[in-house]
């Protein structure tokens, strides 16, 4: 190989080089000549690399695209993100802030390891390695504007006060609201978690669901809203699913489960085919939400809309949510002594074949990874997902493509593993000198996976599998 400083050297004349005539310039130039010919030979990539150099990356032609794609639906105006990316004069100030919080793979927020594990997700928000190039490359070139001509029509966003399945199922059949919350002009992060009656006297199956802020100011403040579904189910065994109960209560079998997460930008949720959630009369909703103060005083409230299959069809599958603990024998294990590190694992058997729709860890500030194994009856052990950069202030819920989500035998064991800093290696560790335990408040420790899960008889999942092409089957 050619030595790096010969590279250094040639490039000193890089004003020669950068001439269309290059070539000849080579062979005029007895001080490089060799030397030169050399490098061009052992490196065939380099003149092509030379010649895309000479291209200029530019916001209006390459960049705007992207964040239209994949940052604006936070980045604008009136939604959650600090600031909008929508013009150039909006995004050129931010161009080193975004160049850093891409590679490191911050924003947009997607914090799965690309590595291993499923890929196909239906609601990947994450920029492709060809879009993390080519943004590097425009900061790195001096953030050039570009032509105005080459600006991409700015993206339309549906109407917010619209509910985005109205136009399949029209209006939600049942619209359940979280009681008011006023956000300070200036407050630490709250989270607030009411619970609310859902009125129903009969049993029905949902088939999709959305959950949004009331208005344009609270999405401003709603950083994240959960709802969660509370019913007692007639089955006899107990179904705890709060993050304090023992590992034995979250073998997962049929129950109640968490709705639906809300983030920006996303559409709602409709239930895979055939399958649906079944709501009990008498049943609740547990919302959560994280507001977070923006310099203004806003009161908003959120809104579950909920979209029944009509009565009488019943979808044949049933879906319910499971807080897979990661600690054996559950949070109150967690024990983690002031600066230092921390690793749990818990093995939860499953009791029927099912189809696991999704992965959302869930833990708190010094939570730092999460993974999702399943060891099947024969031995072999799939890594699922692995979230190794895990942030608080994003709850993602990394929903499985229709035919990526993984279908998985009875008698499968679900392996969670979770991983805490508690030193000053970690960014967001407001304080490595104390102890942390199982707690409700943020500074305080948790460790489940919010899965949702389709059982089925052993029957429908040969059915289930025999659909799959032959390379995704499990086995
Ligand atoms: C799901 C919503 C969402 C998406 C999509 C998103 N962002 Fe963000 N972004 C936020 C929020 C909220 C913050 C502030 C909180 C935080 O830093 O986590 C933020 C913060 C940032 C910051 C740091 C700002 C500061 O104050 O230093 C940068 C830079 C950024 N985003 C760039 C991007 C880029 C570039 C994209 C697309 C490639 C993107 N974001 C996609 C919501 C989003």
């Amino acid at each position: 190989m050619v030595p790096y400083y010969l590279l250094f050297k040639t490039s000193q004349r890089e004003h020669v080089m950068r001439n269309v005539k290059f070539q000849a310039a080579i062979w005029r130039s007895v001080e490089l000549g060799a030397l030169a010919l050399i490098v061009v030979l052992a490196f065939p990539g380099w003149m092509s690399a030379r010649e895309a150099a000479d291209t200029v990356v530019t916001f209006t032609r390459d960049v705007a695209p992207i964040l239209q794609e994949k940052c604006q639906a936070c980045h604008r105006q009136d939604s959650i993100a600090p600031m909008s990316l929508v013009t150039y004069e909006e995004s050129r100030p931010w161009a080193k802030a975004i160049r850093e919080r891409v590679i490191t793979r911050q924003m947009p927020p997607w914090h799965i390891d690309k590595t291993v594990g499923i890929q196909q997700f239906k609601n990947d928000r994450s920029l492709t390695e060809e879009q993390i190039a080519t943004i590097v490359r425009w900061v790195d070139s001096g953030a050039p504007k570009g032509d105005a001509k080459d600006m991409p029509p700015a993206k339309q966003w549906p109407d917010e006060s619209k509910w985005n399945f109205a136009s399949l199922y029209g209006p939600p059949d049942l619209i359940i609201k979280s009681p008011d919350w006023t956000v300070p002009t200036v407050a630490l992060d709250q989270w607030y978690k009411p619970v609310v009656e859902t009125g129903l006297t009969e049993p029905r199956w949902v088939r999709a669901i959305e959950i949004r802020p009331a208005s344009v100011k609270g999405r401003k403040v709603t950083h994240h809203a959960l709802a969660r579904l509370q019913q007692d189910e007639p089955s006899n065994e107990p179904r705890r699913t709060d993050a304090a109960a023992s590992a034995d209560d979250f073998s997962p079998g049929p129950g109640a489960g968490l709705f639906m997460e809300w983030a920006v930008g996303k559409q709602g949720e409709i239930m895979r085919p055939n399958s649906g959630k079944l709501m009990l009369p008498g049943s609740k909703i547990i919302f959560e939400m994280h507001y977070h103060a923006v310099g203004e005083q806003i009161t908003d409230h959120v809104e579950l809309g909920i979209y029944f299959y009509p009565k009488g069809q019943e979808p044949k599958f049933r879906q319910t949510l499971a807080a897979l603990q990661s600690v054996a024998g559950g949070s109150r294990n967690i024990d983690i002594p002031p600066n230092s590190t921390f690793v749990s694992q818990n093995f939860i058997p499953m009791r029927q074949a099912g189809r696991i729709e999704n992965f959302q860890p869930h833990m708190h500030l010094r939570g730092k990874a999460m993974s999702m194994e399943a060891i099947l009856p024969n031995g072999r052990t799939l890594m699922l997902s692995h979230v190794n950069n895990f942030n608080f202030n994003w709850h993602n819920n990394y929903v499985y493509a229709d035919d990526a989500a993984p279908l998985l035998p009875k008698g499968t064991i679900l392996k969670i593993t979770s991983w805490y800093d508690n030193t000053t290696a970690n960014p967001h560790n407001p304080d490595p000198s104390q102890w942390v335990g199982f707690g409700d408040r943020t500074v305080d420790e948790m460790g489940h996976a919010w899965v949702n899960i389709t059982y089925m008889s052993d029957e429908d999942y040969q059915v289930e599998v025999a659909k799959r092409k032959p390379t995704e089957q499990q086995e």
